[in-house]
C-alpha cells in the first residue's frame, strides 16, 4: 500500500531513503515525504504526486547538511486527498516528533477527538497523524521513543507499520508492525528499515524478519526488538537471494517489460530443485507431510486479483491430476462466508506480496476452522508464509510493476506441482503418468521463450487498437481464466472497458455486446481436446457473424481457425493443462503496448498499488 524506509548509518540519509523510496513507489505514488535529525533538529519535506517532485523540491530547498539519520514515505492514500498536507511524514504540534505510516488506524477518529480534547492542534484529515500527537505526549511524560512508540500502539485498532524518529534522540528509528509489512537491513555499522527488502538491497542482503505486533529499535551498532510490552521477541534472519540488479530496469523502459521478458527464467527457477533425477517430484520445504496430503478430502483456493486466475487454473489441474474437489474463492469474499472447512480441508493461499490483506485475513478464518493452511508466495519473509503451516516458494524474483506477469506464471508452475505432487503422493496418477507430465513442465520455459520471441505482430496490433473503447476476451476450460487475466491487465494499464467471458456463456447474455468491428480476444485449447476445440471454433464463427473483429490465440498449425480470424496468434503446442503458460503471454504483451501507446505509465497505473494491504 504505502513504501516506507528507515535509515540509520554513516552514509547522507537522504540519498538512503530516497533511493529506497525509489523502489518501493510501486506501492504507492499519491505523495512521498522524508524526515531527517542533524544537530538535534528534526526537518521535513513532502509534495503530493510522484516521488520526481520530493526529489525536485529537495534539490530547490536541499535538507540540512550531515544528516545519517532518516525516514521516508511514499503514499497509497486512504484517508485524506492524496495532496502536500496529507502526505507523510506527519509531526506532532511542536514537530519534535515525525511519524511514517502504511495501514488504516481503525479508531483514529476517537484518538483524534481525544487529542482535540486536549489541545493538539491536528492539520491533515490523516489517520496517521493522531500518532504522532500521543507519540509526543508520551515522549512529554517522560518515555524515550521506543517506549512511548509500545504504548501507543497498545491503544491502536487496525493495520499498521509505523516508522517514527524524534529530535531528542539522535541515535534512534524506531517501527512497529502489525499486519502490515516491515523488514530490517542489517549492515555493518547501519541499519534499515523498510516495507520490503529491495529498498535496501544495494547496501545489504542480510535481513529479518519482524513478527506481528512488535517494535524494532534500529541504531548504528544494533537492532533491538520487543513485543508492545517491551517483552524480548524472537526474531529471524536471512540472506536475500537477489541482488540489487533484480531491483533495476535494466536497461528496459518499464520494469514491465523486463518482468515479462524475465519468464522464462522465472518459470525455470520455479521448477529448479524441485523434479529429482527419477522425475520424481520433492517439495519437502512445503512442511506438510505426504501423510497429511494423504489425508486431505477438499481443497479450497482463496487468492485475489491475477493470483485469483492462478487459482482458477489450479482448480482444473488439481480435480484432472489429483482427483480432489477444489473450490476457488476470492479472499475477500471467503472470509465473510461461512465456509465448510475440517482438519482435512487443505486452503491454499496464494500471494505474490504475501501481504495482501485480504488473503491473509481469509487464512485467518480458515485458521479458526483448523483447515491446513498452504500458502504460495514470492516474498521471502512476508506475513503469508508465517500465518500458513506450510509454503511454496514461487522464484520469480522482485516483481516491481504494479501488473503482475511474471509472479502470475511462476504461480501456475506452483499449482502445476502442488497438482502432481498431489497425485504422486495419492496415487490418482501412476508414476509414469506423473513424470511424463513433469517432463512437459520442465520444457515450459523453452515454450515461454519462443512466445517472446514472436510478439512483434502482437504489439503492432496493440497499437493498432488504441482507439477502441472497448474488448472483450473469451475462453473455456483453462482458457476461461486466461481470459479474465487478459481482460484484467488491459482495464488496469489501459484504462478501459475489458470483460473476459467463459465462450459458453456468451449465448446467455454477454453476446449481445457483440456490435460491428468491436475487437474480440478468443483462447483456443489445443486441438487435442477436439470437443473443447471445436465447440470454441464454433462460438468465434457466432461472433464474427455478428461483425466482431476476431483476435485469435491458437496453438502453432491449428489451420481450422485461421478463416475465421481477423488476426492469428500463435503459441507453441502443449498440454491441455499447461497451455495458460503460453496463451497469457500475448496478453500480457498486448495490454502493456496498448497502454505505452496511450502514454500511460505502466509501471504504475493510475489509483493502484502493487500489495494491497488494507481490506
Ligand atoms: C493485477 C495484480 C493484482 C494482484 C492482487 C493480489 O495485475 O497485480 O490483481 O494480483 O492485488 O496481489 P498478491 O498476489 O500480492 O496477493
Amino acid at each position: 500500500m504505502c513504501g516506507i524506509v528507515g535509515y540509520v548509518g554513516s552514509k547522507p540519509a537522504v540519498d538512503v531513503v530516497v533511493d529506497g523510496l525509489a523502489r518501493l513507489e510501486y506501492r504507492g505514488y499519491d505523495s512521498a515525504g522524508v524526515a531527517l535529525l542533524a544537530d538535534g533538529e528534526l526537518a521535513t519535506a513532502k509534495r503530493a504526486g510522484k516521488l520526481v517532485n520530493l526529489r525536485n523540491a529537495l534539490a530547490e530547498e536541499p535538507p540540512p547538511a550531515g544528516s545519517t539519520l532518516g525516514m521516508g514515505h511514499t503514499r497509497w492514500a486512504t484517508h485524506g486527498a492524496p495532496n502536500d498536507r496529507n502526505a507523510h511524514p506527519h509531526t506532532g504540534c511542536g514537530g519534535t516528533v515525525a511519524v511514517i505510516h502504511n495501514g488504516i488506524i481503525e479508531n483514529f477518529a476517537a484518538l483524534r477527538a481525544e487529542l482535540e480534547e486536549r489541545g493538539h492542534e491536528l492539520v491533515s484529515d490523516t489517520d496517521t497523524e493522531a500518532v504522532a500527537h500521543l507519540l509526543e505526549e508520551e515522549i512529554k511524560d517522560g518515555a524515550a521513543l521506543p517506549e512511548a512508540l509500545r504504548r501507543v500502539c497498545r491503544r491502536l485498532e487496525g493495520a499498521f507499520t509505523l516508522v517514527a524518529m524524534e529530535a531528542g534522540d539522535p541515535d534512534t528509528v524506531v517501527g512497529a508492525r502489525r499486519n502490515s509489512p516491515l523488514v530490517v537491513g542489517l549492515g555493518e555499522g547501519e541499519n534499515f528499515l523498510a516495507s520490503d527488502v529491495s529498498a535496501f538491497i544495494a547496501h545489504t542482503r542480510n535481513a529479518m524478519e519482524l513478527g506481528q505486533d512488535q517494535v524494532v529499535e534500529l541504531r548504528r551498532d544494533g537492532v533491538t526488538v520487543t513485543d508492545f510490552d517491551g517483552k524480548p521477541a524472537e526474531v529471524k534472519e536471512y540472506h536475500v537471494d537477489w541482488d540489487v540488479s533484480a531491483a533495476e530496469k535494466g536497461g528496459y523502459d518499464y520494469f514491465m517489460l523486463k518482468e515479462i521478458a524475465e519468464q522464462p527464467r522465472a518459470v525455470a527457477d520455479t521448477l529448479l530443485g524441485r523434479i529429482g533425477t527419477d522425475g520424481r517430484l520433492t517439495l519437502d520445504e512445503m512442511r506438510i507431510t505426504d501423510e497429511e496430503l494423504r489425508e486431505v478430502d477438499k481443497i479450497i483456493i482463496v487468492a485475489c486479483g491475477t493470483s485469483y486466475h492462478a487459482g482458477l487454473i489450479a482448480k482444473y489441474a488439481i480435480e484432472h491430476w489429483a482427483g480432489l474437489p477444489c473450490e476457488v474463492e476470492l479472499a475477500s469474499e471467503f472470509r465473510y462466508r461461512d465456509p465448510i472447512l475440517s482438519r482435512t480441508t487443505l486452503v491454499i493461499a496464494i500471494s505474490q506480496s504475501g501481504e495482501t490483506m485480504d488473503a491473509l485475513m481469509a487464512v485467518r478464518h480458515a485458521r479458526e476452522q483448523h483447515a491446513k493452511l498452504l500458502g504460495i508466495c514470492n516474498v521471502n519473509g512476508s506475513t503469508l508464509p508465517r500465518e500458513c503451516d506450510g509454503v511454496l516458494y514461487t522464484h520469480a524474483g522482485p516483481e516491481i510493476a504494479v501488473a503482475s506477469t511474471k509472479a502470475f506464471l511462476t504461480q501456475l508452475v506452483a499449482v502445476y506441482l502442488i497438482a502432481l505432487y498431489l497425485a504422486q503422493v495419492r496415487g490418482t496418477k501412476w508414476g509414469d503418468e506423473v513424470f511424463a507430465m513433469v517432463q512437459l513442465l520442465a520444457a515450459m520455459p523453452e515454450k515461454v521463450e519462443k512466445v517472446l520471441e514472436t510478439m512483434e505482430p502482437v504489439r503492432e496490433l496493440a497499437r493498432s487498437l488504441a482507439g477502441e473503447k472497448s474488448v472483450l476476451f473469451l475462453g473455456r476450460h483453462v482458457g476461461f481464466p486466461v481470459a479474465l487475466e487478459g481482460a484484467l491487465k488491459l482495464k488496469e494499464l489501459a484504462y478501459m472497458h475489458a470483460e473476459g467471458f467463459a465462450a459458453g456463456e456468451l449465448k446467455h447474455g454477454p453476446i449481445a455486446l457483440i456490435e460491428e468491428g468491436l475487437p474480440v480476444i478468443v483462447v483456443v485449447p489445443p486441438r487435442a481436446r477436439d470437443v473443447l476445440h471445436d465447440k470454441i471454433v464454433s462460438n468465434i464463427q457466432e461472433i464474427r457473424a455478428r461483425g466482431a473483429r476476431t483476435i485469435v490465440i491458437a496453438e502453432d498449425g491449428d489451420t481450422s481457425v485461421a478463416p475465421y480470424a481477423d488476426t492469428l496468434i500463435s503459441v507453441p503446442a502443449v498440454p491441455t493443462l499447461l497451455q495458460p503458460l503460453v496463451t497469457t503471454v500475448p496478453l500480457q504483451v498486448f495490454a502493456c503496448e496498448l497502454a505505452t501507446a496511450k502514454g500511460h505509465d505502466v509501471d504504475q497505473p493510475r489509483n493502484l498499488a502493487k500489495s494491497v494491504t488494507v481490506e
